[in-house]
């Protein structure tokens, strides 16, 4: 038996499941007015486009210049382009990784000028003129630095997300503290994060690398 709460026949009830003839109707209202909306947006904007003020610059590609573990490329890309999505897209340098993109995890670690940096939160633009080490420059191909050697003996890594930002923010880390201590290098790594929590491998890889005066 119905309750009063329940539709009567031609009618909907707003608190059973499904979705009713109203309620479609109501969405594609909503969504045909969001459509006129984003037409009319764009209309105004490609109408607007000759009036910018000077200092204001549409957002075209343009040539940018960067220096990646020693060597200079050049790439075309909007200014909104982060370094991140151009070491990954442009550059098919993917030891860096695309995990939070909101500056939260350390995944995207690379140093820039002795500093460990988050890729996702710099634009590639900001970056030209300086000196950007990514995981891949930690190694020759005949070496590989001595961060990479401990992270392996110490079996600091899982799945291996989050393992390259761990490895360069060490290396970042251990330049500028080679003689941490055990309470240093956690609180040193401390923006890195790893889900599958091998933060006591790291920490002791960390340390092996700091009884070594840092490793090089
Ligand atoms: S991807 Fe950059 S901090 Fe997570
Ligand atoms: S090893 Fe899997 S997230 Fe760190």
């Amino acid at each position: 038996m119905r309750d009063a709460s329940d539709s009567t026949q031609g009618t909907s009830s707003r608190s059973g499941p499904g979705f009713n003839r109203r309620d479609f109707l109501k969405g594609s209202g909503a969504a045909v007015a969001a459509s006129a909306v984003a037409t009319a947006v764009e209309e105004t904007v490609a109408q607007d486009k000759d009036k910018l003020p000077a200092n204001v610059v549409p957002a075209k590609p343009v040539p940018v210049k960067l220096e990646i573990n020693g060597k200079a490329h050049t790439v075309t890309v909007e200014p909104r382009v982060t370094l991140l999505d151009v070491l990954r897209n442009d550059l098919n340098l993917t030891g860096a990784k695309d995990v939070c993109t909101t500056t939260n995890c350390g995944a995207c670690t690379v140093i820039i000028d002795g500093k460990p940096v988050l890729a996702c939160a710099r634009m590639a633009v900001e970056c030209q003129g300086k000196k950007i080490t990514t995981v891949e420059g930690l190694g020759d191909g005949k070496d590989v630095d001595d961060v990479v050697k401990c992270f392996v003996k110490h079996d600091a890594t899982q799945c291996g997300y989050c393992t390259p930002g761990f490895v360069v923010a060490t290396r970042a880390f251990l330049n500028s503290k080679p003689n941490a201590t055990l309470e240093e290098i956690r609180k040193g790594l401390g923006g890195n994060l790893c889900r599958c929590g091998t933060y006591d491998g790291v920490a002791h890889a960390a340390l092996e690398c700091a009884s070594k005066k840092g490793g090089k």
